[in-house]
């Protein structure tokens, strides 16, 4: 059995547009509030803006010591170049309020959602973008110094681009090749990057303690021997580039849930035997361990932070299968003397999943009419192994 060392920190991830509710000021809201948009409303998500105190309770009395969130920016720029004192106080009282407990404070400072006047002016390919985003990085300053080590400036960039296609009507999801996702937009990409790297800048000249890192949505790409050229070319545009950009990182953010596999005619389907989980990705607890090592191989010397794993699943019996599988993976890479510094589950709670309310990834279920938090039997299990570092 592999025992966690001693400096590893166990917890859970959320951000802020899927939790705290009412995030009327950024542009997801309004795509969410367009004429005729198919995504249904995030509404008041989880009231965690007004219920974290009661969010980091649970989990710290459940064991866990790390506790993963997001700063809105839409919050505290909510029109451009007017900050707001109460926003920047209250994620300084989140900072507080999680040191308190006990829980390590892991910051994001954007997680896909912008405020909706920077979306406006043109977004990442506005040619100010880079300073706007800066600026707000600058401002949140205060909250970082009220007890955060380790900073994720960007979630998942490589999502982001992806994203930025669909959300402008380029393409529509899965219109790659066999169904895949499409491939980033190269000039948002190379904005996210230049964008990542000045706030890091900005971060280390701030305070040399502070630990630097981006997190990348990780493909887990795997082809038969006919599927290689594609599957390289694709992992190459889709990962590979996202992860050589932390090459000068503090760590790299690892965020795996599945598969995708190539033959000669692009993406493989599953066979209908292979059990799915309910956002229909293919069950595949390896995933986090194989992530591990690929990202370990291209960066090599760069300590590797897991700041999303988990599974949309109604039965909490498959969400620890899963994810025991996922921490065997894990723990025989910390064997094999891979530098991962912890592991944080995607979610805390059963949140708003990006348009859609069905998918449940929270080891907390939230009552959507009385906001009433029930853990559910895999959040006592994480917090039982974040308590005696023994891996499954
Ligand atoms: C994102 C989360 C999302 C999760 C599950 C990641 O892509 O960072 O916001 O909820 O995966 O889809």
């Amino acid at each position: 059995m592999t025992l966690l060392p001693t400096r590893f920190v166990i917890g859970a991830s959320t951000s802020a547009h899927q939790t705290e509710g009412n995030n009327v000021a950024s542009d997801w809201w309004a795509l969410e509030h367009a004429d005729g948009s198919p995504m249904a409303a995030s509404g008041d998500a989880c009231d965690s803006f007004e219920r974290w105190p009661q969010d980091m309770d649970i989990a710290a009395a459940a064991g866990l010591n790390a506790y993963r969130f997001s700063i809105e920016w839409a919050r505290i720029e909510p029109a451009p170049g007017q900050w707001s004192a109460a926003a920047i106080d209250h994620y300084r009282r989140m900072v507080q309020g999680a040191r308190e407990r006990g829980l390590e404070p892991i910051v994001t400072l954007h997680h896909f959602t912008n405020p909706a006047w920077f979306a406006r002016a043109g977004g990442w390919l506005a040619p100010d973008a880079v300073e706007r985003f800066t600026a707000y990085v600058e401002t949140v300053l205060p909250v970082l110094d009220a007890g955060v080590s380790r900073v994720v400036t960007i979630n998942e960039p490589n999502m982001v681009a992806i994203m930025h296609r669909v959300l402008t009507g380029e393409v529509t999801l899965g219109s790659g090749l066999g169904g895949l996702l499409p491939l980033p937009h190269e000039g948002v990409r190379d904005v996210l990057i230049a964008a990542h790297g000045a706030a890091r800048s900005l971060l280390r000249a701030h305070r040399g303690d502070l630990a630097v890192g981006w997190s990348v949505a990780n493909q887990t790409v795997q082809w038969t021997a006919a599927g290689a050229e594609q599957g390289r070319a694709y992992r190459a545009a889709v990962e590979d580039v996202w992860l050589s950009a932390a090459v000068h990182d503090d760590f790299i953010g690892v965020q795996a849930y599945t598969r995708t596999v190539f033959d000669a005619d692009g993406k493989v389907e599953p066979e209908a035997h292979v059990a799915r989980t309910t956002t229909g990705w293919e069950y595949y607890p390896e995933a986090l361990g194989e992530s591990i090592r690929h990202t370990a191989d291209l960066l090599p010397g760069v300590p590797i932070l897991v700041t999303e794993n988990g599974i949309s699943t109604r039965s909490d019996e498959q969400r620890i299968a899963y994810t025991t599988g996922a921490l065997q993976g894990l723990g025989a890479c910390l064997d094999d003397g891979i530098d991962v510094r912890g592991y944080l589950h995607w979610s805390l709670l059963d949140n708003y999943e990006w348009g859609n309310w069905e998918p449940t990834f929270g080891l907390i279920a939230v009552d959507r009419t009385t906001f009433a938090r029930t853990p559910k039997p895999s959040l006592a299990w994480l917090g039982e192994i974040a308590r005696t570092g023994r891996m499954p």
